[in-house]
């Protein structure tokens, strides 16, 4: 077993607010980490931001502020977002930090000392969203052939790093080290790249300013990409930490996106043979979430915020969902459909279920104590052979996989409660009863401590409902059976997912007969509602849903506000126009068939219909209910 792993993610531009795609690498990267830890390996887990460049000079500039200063208040906003997500990174590298400064200038004066690079004249077009330089030739209707958007004329001179010196020792790496590109299609598409001849690249600009000098010439600045890729040895502790950075460099996975591998698998490796530093091991290239059919990208302002999601259905539907929905490696559509059909089969049905079921039945069969089983185990061997497929898929770095193992062992056990009908056992008092009691727990208790890389709050409560302390401490090696001690008093809580109700923010989807069940509420509990009058100003249906009106309504606020509710089956949209109606005007937006509502109608459904509730004579928009 290798004693520490190293894992990095891309450094990411601080010229946007990060999207759900940078989450999901992130998330990825997150999970190995947590993975390696848990098998307690020493781990080193390094993201960032990549903060120089022409692109975000122009932004500040545009924005009336300095580079730094633009980039540093979205840098806080990135670190708040990874903290929102848990993760769990061990040094967070800016490339605008003295120390990476320092090695990307001493990385400048080797390459010149080895003969590496070399002064010559740029000749090309370039992208500046895509901070990108192509060759005439590349060009595809005289746009970038990247996202077609207008490229400029440039021509200055500029150092250039040697890469057609390394296309024949890296096609050697590649070949002896067949795990080093991956997936194997990327893989190929690499080989038949340097296959095809490599040029050298220009590596300096004098065009702009903001970026780190070269020693041997201040006028030139470092080009992008031997800037950014080098954020990885500087993380490591390259010339600063001697010890530090044998101990983690060479990194164990580079985990990006498909659509750098190309620089990771060869400019970087090739910027590391001229240096004289071992290759990273693998350099991973995950596909690209898609919105509709297009790569959700800032540039094409198609994004979604995880930031809202989180909000909406806690952190780890959202982490679950990135890490299971989509076979890793692979593209895959974003829908929040799907995240809400996962979140409701998969943690709430099936794992939250499982939990509250065994937690229950020990709490009425046997007193709220965990029994001490007698005879044979049912979950053990589906216990062991999902922790072992689990195990596997994540050294192989097959994430989703990993995850669908583990629900195996979940499902399974909820198929035994059917089978083994406990209820049953306890009426015949049966002994087999303690046994398929301890085997639901105890499996539920494995199901947590392997959860750990992927999810960071279900391990921890279902460790707690179950009476242990948290599951902190827990490691892969408890994952072996009978590590539950029998005799613990379980803590029977909270449903740990609660089901969303997709349209939770439509009043008559509550079924009629939930009144019974409602608990008691204080008058302070009803005094955060903030129920005001409104009137109907538009009506019209939502496309494709049935159920679903689209209304604004004027609650005297100036602005009326966007309403969906799911009344379309009771109401002609034009036979509501100046209603009024009584809405939750406090209640958090939400989005229904992509729509942001602002709040919810207060309606009454019986068998034989719905009825809005309307005050009994007309009152002024927006007075308040009490
Ligand atoms: N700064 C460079 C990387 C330098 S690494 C030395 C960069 N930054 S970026 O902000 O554009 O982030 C790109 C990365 O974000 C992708 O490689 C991928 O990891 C992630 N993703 C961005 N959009 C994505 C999707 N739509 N889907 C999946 N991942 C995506 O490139």
């Amino acid at each position: 077993m290798a004693e520490r792993f190293t894992v990095t993610t891309p450094i990411y531009y601080p010229n946007d607010r990060l999207h759900i795609g940078h989450a999901y690498t992130t998330v990825a990267a997150d999970a190995l980490a947590r993975y390696h830890r848990l098998r307690e390996e020493e781990v080193f887990f390094v993201t960032g931001t990549d903060e120089h460049g022409q692109k975000i000079e122009e932004r500040a500039q545009k924005a009336g502020t300095t580079p730094i200063a633009y980039v540093d208040e979205i840098v806080s906003d990135i670190r708040d977002l990874w903290q929102l997500l848990q993760i769990s990174y061990d040094d967070f590298i800016r490339t605008t930090e003295p120390r990476h400064e320092r090695v990307v200038q001493e990385i400048f004066r080797k390459l010149e000392a080895s003969g590496d690079i070399y002064l010559s004249q740029y000749e090309g077009w370039y992208c500046t969203p895509c901070e990108s330089f192509w060759v005439e030739g590349k060009l595809v209707d005289g746009n970038c052939p990247s996202c077609g958007g207008p490229v400029a004329r440039l021509n200055e001179e500029s150092y250039f790093f040697r890469l057609s010196r390394y296309a024949e020792p890296l096609l050697q790496h590649i070949d002896s080290h067949p795990d080093f590109i991956q997936p194997t299609s990327r893989r190929n598409e690499m080989i038949s790249f340097i296959r095809q001849g490599l040029e050298d690249i220009s590596v300096s600009r004098t065009s702009f300013r903001w970026g780190i000098p070269l020693p041997q010439d201040p006028r030139h600045i470092a080009y992008v990409w031997i800037d950014a890729l080098t954020n990885y040895i500087t993380a490591c502790g390259y010339l600063q930490d001697e010890q530090r950075f044998a101990r983690f460099w060479p990194a164990d996975v580079h985990l990006v996106g498909k659509e750098i591998v190309r620089f990771h698998a060869i400019i970087w490796p090739a910027i590391l043979l001229a240096l004289g530093l071992p290759l990273p091991r693998v350099v991973y290239g995950h596909g690209w979430l898609l919105l509709g059919e297009q790569k959700m990208s800032k540039s094409r302002g198609n994004v979604i915020d995880p930031r809202q999601l989180v909000q909406r259905y806690g952190r780890d539907a959202v982490r679950y969902y990135l890490l299971r929905e989509v076979p890793f490696g692979a593209d895959g559509n974003y829908t929040e459909e799907a995240l809400i059909l996962r979140t409701n089969v998969d943690l709430a049905n099936d794992l939250g279920n499982l939990l509250s079921r065994t937690t229950a039945m020990i709490e009425r069969f046997t007193g709220g104590i965990v029994p001490k089983p007698s005879g044979d185990s049912v979950l053990r061997p589906v216990a062991v052979e999902a922790v072992r497929k689990a195990t596997q898929s994540l050294d192989r770095l097959q994430v989703s996989d990993a995850v669908v193992a583990v629900f195996e062992l979940v499902r399974r056990a909820n198929k035994y409660i059917e089978e083994a009908a406990p209820w049953q056992l306890n009426r015949s008092g049966d002994a087999r009863l303690n046994d398929v009691l301890y085997d639901l727990a105890e499996s539920l208790r494995i199901t947590a401590v392997v959860l750990k890389p992927f999810l960071v709050d279900a391990p921890h409560a279902i460790y707690r409902q179950l009476g242990l302390d948290s599951a902190d401490a827990a490691r892969l090696r408890d994952t072996a059976w009978g590590g539950l001690p029998p005799g613990t008093r379980v803590q029977r809580g909270e449903p740990i997912f609660p089901r969303i109700d997709a349209e939770s923010i439509v009043a008559s989807s509550a079924p009629a007969d939930a009144a019974p069940e409602t608990p008691q509420i204080s008058i302070d509990d009803f005094s955060r509602l903030d129920l005001r009058v409104g009137t109907i100003l538009s009506a019209s249906k939502v496309k494709g849903a049935d159920r679903l009106l689209e209304l604004t309504v004027d609650l005297g606020e100036g602005e009326p506000r966007t309403v969906v509710s799911g009344i379309a089956e009771h109401y002609q949209p034009q036979a509501l126009l100046g209603s009024q109606v009584v809405i939750v005007a406090n209640l958090q937006p939400a989005k229904i068939r992509g729509i942001v509502s602002h709040g919810m109608i207060l309606a009454g459904k019986t068998e034989s219909g719905l009825q809005i509730v309307s005050p009994r004579e007309a009152l002024p928009p927006g007075t308040k209910i009490k």
